[in-house]
């Protein structure tokens, strides 16, 4: 079953003849991005990442994958934003969010990198204290300061453990061909290092060796991965809006931010696809969040979070939209149990499988934030396989590029992301900051009471 966007729940939202005004605009945004001449073009490259990859670069990958998976109990994986959250997205999507706590003959992965909490860092490190370790750090610029500090304390702790050489074989950089500051340290200290293409943006990077390594790593077929999304680039190639669903869902985000829906929140009820819902976010929110506009991109994982946020969703102001991801078939199903008696009034769920319960509760949310005037639209993606990921990461990137170019902004940069790392940098005194940092000091002395 491929992909399928289901749209049958908005009709109470959306008419038809408004997604029809929209198909010429559509059909423009996606000839500028099929023949890269819109905004962002030079970041195009993850169009073609499912077919067109060097096959010479992905065995070699495979070979530090299965190196690293025969000498290692600890895969610890430093990076942030695009660098991190689609593998992690992609571990806990195919394998299980429990990936590290299952028994497995593949190591464990930790990520780091993407936080600047010392608790949180000397709780990573006691993970790997005395561990058989080895580190993958992700930095595309090769600069940004998270990653960068991780990495100077789990280099230490190779160092510590192995001596300089070993640990110059447990460490695998993934960063720009010839630029950075990562570049031409794993230069000089001989790092295996794989190659994050100039025309591939962080957030987009996925299917290249930021997400490939630690997903081969952790067992997944990669192979399997990439001629799924070879597959979805065909069919999401396709102007039509009757024929690429793709595209539809975009158009219909279009709309709905134009009637005053603000948020979007993914929902999955499959715990498994929360790391999924934050790939999403990131992807969305960077690309989208511009010029004064854009959908926030929010995320619920249910029946969690129908005891929490489910409230403010069902009664709340008339900000959001739901796009729910429904798997047809779990990972593994199994019976409610008779307990032969009734003493909690559910004898009657007895032999229906927790998937069938799980769907229902599904259904019975979807008409409930339907009656409580909340547009609904669902995904709809088979299982949990390297097939469906590569199709459903596919099909989110496609669409969030037209959805870019419908609003009028590039979905491609994110010059909002330098404010803080400008001020983080004055504030902590990096050399050719000291202006910016007198005046942020002034700043900070004139709010304190
Ligand atoms: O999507 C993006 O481009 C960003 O989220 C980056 O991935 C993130 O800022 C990390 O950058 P880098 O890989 O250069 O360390």
């Amino acid at each position: 079953m491929p992909l399928k966007l289901n749209t049958a729940y908005l009709a109470d939202f959306i008419a038809e003849h408004e997604i029809e005004y929209l198909r010429p605009h559509v059909e423009i945004a996606h000839g500028l991005l099929h023949a890269k001449a819109g905004p962002g073009s030079d970041f195009l490259g993850w169009l073609t990442l499912g077919g067109g990859q060097e096959r010479a670069e992905l065995d070699r990958l495979k070979e530090s994958a299965a190196w690293i998976r025969e000498n290692a109990d600890v895969l610890v994986v430093i990076g942030i934003g695009g660098s991190y959250i689609g593998a992690r997205a992609a571990i806990d999507f195919m394998r299980s969010p429990n990936y590290n706590l299952l028994p497995k003959n593949t190591p464990d992965i930790i990520f780091a990198g993407n936080t600047l909490s010392p608790d949180a860092i000397n709780e990573t490190l006691q993970l790997c204290r005395g561990k058989r370790l080895c580190v993958n750090v992700i930095s595309k610029s090769g600069t940004t300061t998270e990653p960068a500090l991780a990495f100077r304390v789990f280099r230490a702790l190779l160092e510590e453990q192995y001596g300089k050489e070993e640990a110059a074989r447990r460490i695998f950089c993934t960063t720009d061909a010839s630029r950075g500051l990562l570049k031409s340290l794993a230069d000089t200290m001989g790092y295996t290092t794989f190659v994050i293409p100039d025309d591939v943006g962080g957030r987009y990077s996925v299917f290249t060796p930021v997400g490939l390594l630690p997903i081969a790593v952790a067992g997944c077929d990669i192979d399997a991965i990439l001629s799924s999304c070879a597959m979805a680039e065909q069919a999401f190639a396709v102007p039509d809006l009757d024929k690429n669903p793709a595209y539809r869902y975009a158009a219909i985000r279009n709309l709905l931010y134009s009637k005053g829906r603000k948020a979007e929140v993914l929902v999955t009820y499959e715990p498994a696809l929360t790391a999924l819902c934050e790939w999403y976010k990131q992807l969305f929110g960077e690309s989208e969040g511009k010029d004064d506009k854009g959908l926030l991109p929010a995320s619920m994982c249910f029946s969690t979070d129908l005891h929490s946020l489910g409230q403010y969703v069902q009664d709340g102001p008339a900000i959001l939209f739901e796009t729910i991801i429904q798997i047809a078939r779990p990972h593994s199903d199994f019976a409610a149990l008779s307990t032969g008696k009734d003493t909690d009034g559910l004898e009657f769920l007895a032999g229906q499988t927790f998937g069938e319960i799980n769907r229902t509760a599904f259904l019975g949310t979807l008409l409930a934030h339907l009656e409580g005037g909340v547009p609904n639209l669902v995904i709809e993606v088979e299982d949990r396989s390297e097939k469906s990921f590569g199709e459903l990461i596919f099909f989110f990137e496609k669409a969030c590029a037209m959805s870019g170019y419908l609003l009028g902004v590039n979905p491609f940069d994110q010059p909002g992301v330098e404010s803080y790392k400008k001020n983080m940098f004055a504030l902590l005194g990096k050399p050719g900051f000291e202006s910016a940092r007198k005046e942020l000091e002034q700043k900070i002395a004139g709010m304190v009471d």
